[in-house]
């Protein structure tokens, strides 16, 4: 049986070691390294799908627990699968859950079977287990995914991480089992760790010895500071497969892509650019700018100067602070738009720095202008 997801590696940068590579799904071919906007309830916040591929997004990311609740995965099922449900006919990854149980709930009991907690919407009890994710997962659809691991807060004990790993591993194991549909549907790991190497290390050799298609990094951006996740990048992609894609989860700060990127990251995805989007505060190549702040009253210019996104190319900054003052829904819809858009042309740039093997000297210019300190 060949797996569903394949990682072809075109080149790697030889100033800095980061990756080219094209990333083939049963919804078409994504070159990496590659930023996947996030879709938790099947729809990228306020953008149509025909606005994320005029974009040139490839593949986006939803969540297990979130369309579990609502509208329920039978549904979706019965709609013919994620895909079509919501009509997106590119790459689809889903998050497990596992991250979601422990992040949006208080209640919570994790034992060897699974984890008890409640509903974040209305306070039932509910259990989520490797083999629960996995069915619900099936029933979506999506091209990647994940499996089913606990990501313990910031910081944690080694002895507590040591547990976690442990059970993440055996969970792992179990989620492959479970597996219904392994020639259509392409089951990633997640390393876990925390910011133990010889954790990392661990969580890598068990889950590199259960073949996955893929292997997601987890357990960073929690709270640690930038200097952490990159030494536990820096330890932890080397003991990975070359020829399988890595995925950091959760991430999605400009500087962290391509510091990602640099540590041979091939796949990321975040909130980011739609959240801070909806309150109002944008990316550009000059740094964050929060465009609900005075100085932009009478600012005609676009929101980024050096943007070709249909938000740019239309519109003004005070008209767009006009909109988001008022709680006008456009002017989320247009933040939302410049801020993905800006991503994923932040990632064209590093794959063509990588090309050019120059993505040293990009990171450098980059962060100068984006008002980051040089390391
Ligand atoms: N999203 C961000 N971090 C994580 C993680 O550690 N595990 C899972 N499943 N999802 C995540
Ligand atoms: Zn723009």
């Amino acid at each position: 049986m060949t797996s569903p997801i394949r990682f072809e590696l075109i080149k790697t940068c030889k100033q800095t070691g980061a990756r080219l590579g094209v990333l083939h799904t049963p919804h078409g071919s994504f070159e990496t390294p590659m930023f996947m906007p996030v879709g938790t309830l099947a729809t990228v916040k306020t953008l149509s799908p025909e606005e994320l591929k005029e974009m040139g997004a490839g593949v986006i990311l939803s969540n297990t627990y979130h369309l579990w609740l609502r509208p329920g995965h039978e549904i979706i099922k019965e709609a013919g699968g994620l895909h079509s449900f919501m009509n997106w006919d590119r790459g689809i990854l889903t998050d497990s859950g596992g991250f979601q149980v422990f992040s949006l709930s208080d209640f919570r009991k994790i034992e060897e079977e699974g984890v008890y907690f409640r509903n974040h919407l209305n306070g039932d009890k509910l259990f989520l287990s490797p083999e629960k994710a996995i069915e619900i997962q099936n029933a979506l659809g999506s091209d990647i995914i994940m499996a089913f691991d606990e990501c313990p807060p910031y910081p944690a004990t080694y002895e507590y991480m040591k547990q976690s790993v442990e059970r993440t591993s055996r969970w792992a194991e179990r989620c492959l089992k479970a597996h219904k549909r392994p020639d259509e549907q392409g089951l990633f790991g997640i390393v876990q760790g925390g910011e133990f190497e010889g954790l990392r290390r661990q969580s890598a050799q068990d889950l590199v010895s259960l073949d996955f298609p893929g292997y997601a990094i987890g357990g960073l951006s929690v709270g640690e500071p930038k200097e952490v996740m990159n030494r536990v990048l820096e330890f932890t992609t080397p003991l990975l497969p070359v020829n399988k894609p890595r995925y950091l989860m959760g991430v999605g700060s400009p500087d962290s892509l391509i510091d990602g990127a640099i540590r041979g990251i091939d796949m990321f995805d975040c909130v980011l650019p739609t959240r801070i989007g909806r309150n109002g505060t944008v990316m550009t190549s000059q740094g964050r700018v929060v465009i609900k702040n005075a100085q932009y009253a009478r600012d005609f210019s676009p929101l980024d100067p050096n943007c070709d996104c249909y938000t740019c190319r239309n519109y003004t900054r005070a008209y767009i602070r006009h909109l988001i003052k008022c709680d006008e829904t456009f002017g989320i819809r247009l933040t939302s738009y410049h801020n993905v858009y800006f991503l994923i042309k932040l990632m064209e740039q590093v794959r063509q720095a990588i090309r050019e093997d120059r993505l040293r000297d990009f990171r450098d210019e980059f962060f100068e202008r984006y008002g980051f300190n040089k390391p």
